[in-house]
């Protein structure tokens, strides 16, 4: 995907969508970054504000445009808000998860299709062979790639719930192949986590953990 063919049409109304978008956009305030990352906390309880399906809407859109390995999108999401569909949940929750999730307004499963390669023409659709040929020709790539694509698209789904003012409580305690064939019977989608969403309720939270700090994780070269 790297070969750096001349500027089309196309490619110049991109170029001037940035140069738009940088003079229209402002930096985030100290407010907002400490509601997107100093300040967010994972949460373990809710209250009863119900989360709408344009915030869920917006959420995603944000999400979508996330960048990812070649423009691949693995991540497929069952947003589970009913009481039917959140007893299908529970049953499949480590003990500790069960009550803290079912209580949530909102919870995203989120699974990696492992067949995202059969959607290489409309999501590269300049080049609509090339990643369905490598994958096809090179089986042991797709699982990573789904793996860490749909991962980061999940991540950017937490950072999205937080940018619309709500909150996230992500997990990972349940029985992934049962939720493999509770949610995604007859397909090549995967769990990976899920995400309780609304509005926390502070009063779930506990004390914070520590971060490594910037010369412990980091080395400039
Ligand atoms: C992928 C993932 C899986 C997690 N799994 C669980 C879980 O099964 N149960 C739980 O109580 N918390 C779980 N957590 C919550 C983490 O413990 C929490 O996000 C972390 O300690 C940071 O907390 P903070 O955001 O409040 O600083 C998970 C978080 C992530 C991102």
């Amino acid at each position: 995907m790297n070969a750096k063919p001349a500027p089309d049409e196309l490619d110049l109304q991109a170029q001037e969508a940035v140069r738009e978008m940088r003079r229209q956009a402002e930096k985030l305030s100290d407010g907002q970054l400490d509601m997107m990352f100093r300040g967010a906390r994972s949460f373990n309880g809710w209250t009863d504000e119900a989360v709408t399906d344009d915030q869920i809407r917006q959420i995603y859109d944000l999400m979508k445009m996330g960048p990812t390995s070649a423009n691949v999108c693995p991540l497929r999401i069952k947003i589970i808000r009913s009481d039917e569909a959140k007893a299908k949940l529970k049953a499949i929750l480590f003990d500790n998860n069960k009550e803290k999730t079912v209580q949530a307004p909102a919870i995203a499963i989120f699974g990696n299709d492992h067949a995202f390669y059969e959607h290489n023409a409309k999501l590269t659709p300049f080049r609509p062979t090339a990643i369905k040929e490598r994958m096809t020709d090179n089986p042991k790539m797709i699982a990573p790639w789904a793996n860490l694509n749909g991962t980061l698209q999940a991540a950017y789904f937490m950072m999205a719930v937080r940018a619309v003012g709500l909150d996230a409580g992500p997990m990972q305690g349940l029985d992934k192949p049962a939720a493999d064939e509770a949610f995604w019977a007859g397909t090549e989608v995967k769990t990976n986590f899920i995400c309780a969403f609304g509005r926390g309720n502070e009063t779930t939270v506990f004390k914070r953990h520590p971060r490594f700090d910037f010369d412990e994780a980091c080395e400039l070269l």
